[in-house]
C-alpha cells in the first residue's frame, strides 16, 4: 500500500540550495522511492523572490515526478508550515567572502523566531525541523526555543556537509575511496572552530592515526581544510556551496529516518544532554545513531584525547558566545 504523503516545507525554496534540493526530494531521494510528498515552498514576500519561486514550481511540474502529489508556494509562514511533517529551514542570507558564518547572526537569527513559532502553532505535532541557514547551530537553538510544544529532539542543524568533506579529505590522503571512511564525527559548531575527529574515524577499518602516518597533516592542514572548506568554495565560486549542501541535507534527513548500522554513526547537531561535557541545551554536533523508528541517540563513551578535548571546548565556547549574542531571541 502506498503510504500517505509527507508534507515537507522548504524555506528559501527559490535560492541556490533550494534549486538543487527540490528535485531530489520530489524524486524520492530524501524520503525513499515509495514515499509520496507534498512540497510547501516558502519564500520571502518580495516580488522578485516570489516570481523566482513560481519558476521553480513550473520546473517541478515539468518534471512530472511520480512521487510529487502537490505543491504550495507561499510567503505566509503560517500557511507554509501548516501540518508539515518536516520543516527544512534553508532560507536566510549566505555569507560573502571574508565573513565568518556568525557575522550573519544579527540578520538571520530573527528569521528563526517567527519560523519557530509558526512551526509550533501550525506544523504536525511530531514535525522534525532541520536548520541549514547559517549560523545553523544557533539558528536551530532559536527555532527550538520558539517552538516549546515540540520535543527538543525534533530539532537538528546540519553538519553533514562537514562530515562528508572530512571523509573526502581523509580518503584522498589515505589513497582509498571515501566510502571506506566511517565513524566520522564533527564536534561542535558548523564554523571555523568545528573539530573533525580523525582519531575516532575509521579508514578501511583502522583508526585515523593508524591509517594515516602523517600526524602533522592530520593535526593541522586536514582540520583547517575541513573548517575552511565553505570559505574556499565562496572564494572560488563567488557563491556559497549549493549542491553539496543540498546533497548533505538529503543524507542528513535520510539517515535520521533509517536505522544507522551498529558499527557506524553520523554527525548531527542536536540539543546537548550534557554528553561529552557539552553544556545541556546547546545545539552542538555529536556522533549520532538513529534507531529507524524516528528516534536517535548520541553515541556514548567514545574516547576523547586531550588534543580533541581542547578543540571541542573551543567550539563549544563559540556556541556559548553565539547564544549570548541572541539571548533575547530565545523567548
Ligand atoms: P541563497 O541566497 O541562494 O538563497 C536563500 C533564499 O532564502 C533566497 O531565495 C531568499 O529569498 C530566501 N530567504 C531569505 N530569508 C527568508 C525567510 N525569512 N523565509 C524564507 N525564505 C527566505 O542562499 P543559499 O546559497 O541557498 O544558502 C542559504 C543558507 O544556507 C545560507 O545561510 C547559507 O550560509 C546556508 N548554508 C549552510 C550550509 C550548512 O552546511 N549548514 C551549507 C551551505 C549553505
Ligand atoms: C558551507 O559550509 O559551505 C556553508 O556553511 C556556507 C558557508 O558560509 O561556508
Amino acid at each position: 500500500m502506498t503510504p500517505a504523503p509527507l508534507r515537507v516545507a522548504v524555506t528559501g525554496a527559490a535560492g541556490q540550495i533550494g534549486y538543487a534540493l527540490l528535485p531530489r526530494i520530489a524524486s524520492g531521494q530524501m524520503f525513499g522511492p515509495d514515499q509520496p510528498v507534498i512540497l510547501h515552498l516558502i519564500e520571502i514576500p518580495n516580488e522578485k523572490a516570489m516570481a523566482a519561486l513560481g519558476g521553480v514550481a513550473m520546473e517541478l511540474e515539468d518534471c512530472a515526478f511520480p512521487l510529487l502529489q502537490d505543491m504550495l508556494c507561499t510567503s505566509d509562514i503560517n500557511a507554509g508550515f501548516k501540518d508539515v511533517d518536516w520543516a527544512l529551514l534553508v532560507g536566510s542570507k549566505p555569507r560573502g567572502p571574508g565573513m565568518e558564518r556568525n557575522d550573519l547572526i544579527k540578520e538571520n537569527g530573527p528569521i528563526f523566531v517567527g519560523q519557530g513559532k509558526a512551526i509550533n502553532d501550525h506544523a504536525s505535532s511530531d514535525c522534525r525541523t532541520v536548520v541549514v541557514g547559517n549560523p545553523c547551530n544557533t539558528n536551530c537553538l532559536i527555532a527550538m526555543h520558539n517552538a516549546p510544544d515540540l520535543p527538543d529532539a525534533n530539532f537538528s542543524a546540519m553538519t553533514r556537509l562537514d562530515e562528508n568533506r572530512a571523509k573526502a579529505q581523509l580518503a584522498a590522503k589515505a589513497g582509498t575511496h571515501h566510502t571506506a571512511v566511517a565513524n566520522m564525527t564533527i564536534w561542535g559548531n558548523h564554523s571555523a572552530t568545528q573539530f573533525p575527529d580523525f582519531e575516532n574515524a575509521r579508514i578501511d577499518g583502522r583508526p585515523g592515526r593508524e591509517a594515516i602516518a602523517d600526524v602533522v597533516w592530520l593535526e593541522t592542514p586536514f582540520i583547517k581544510t575541513v573548517q575552511q572548506r565553505g570559505a574556499a568554495i565562496i572564494k572560488a565560486r563567488g557563491l556559497s556551496s549549493a549542491f553539496s549542501a543540498a546533497n548533505a541535507l538529503i543524507d542528513h534527513v535520510r539517515d535520521l529516518r533509517e536505522k544507522t548500522p551498529d558499527a557506524d554513526w553520523h554527525s548531527v547537531a542536536v540539543c546537548s544532554d550534557g554528553s561529552y561535557g557539552v553544556p545541556s541545551g546547546l545545539i552542538s554536533s555529536f556522533p549520532v545513531r538513529a534507531d529507524g523508528k524516528g528516534g536517535w541517540a548520541i553515541v556514548p563513551d567514545l574516547p576523547v584525547s586531550d588534543f580533541a578535548r581542547e578543540r571541542i571546548d573551543a567550539s563549544v565556547a563559540e556556541l556559548q558566545q553565539e547564544r549570548s549574542v541572541i539571548q533575547e531571541l530565545l523567548g
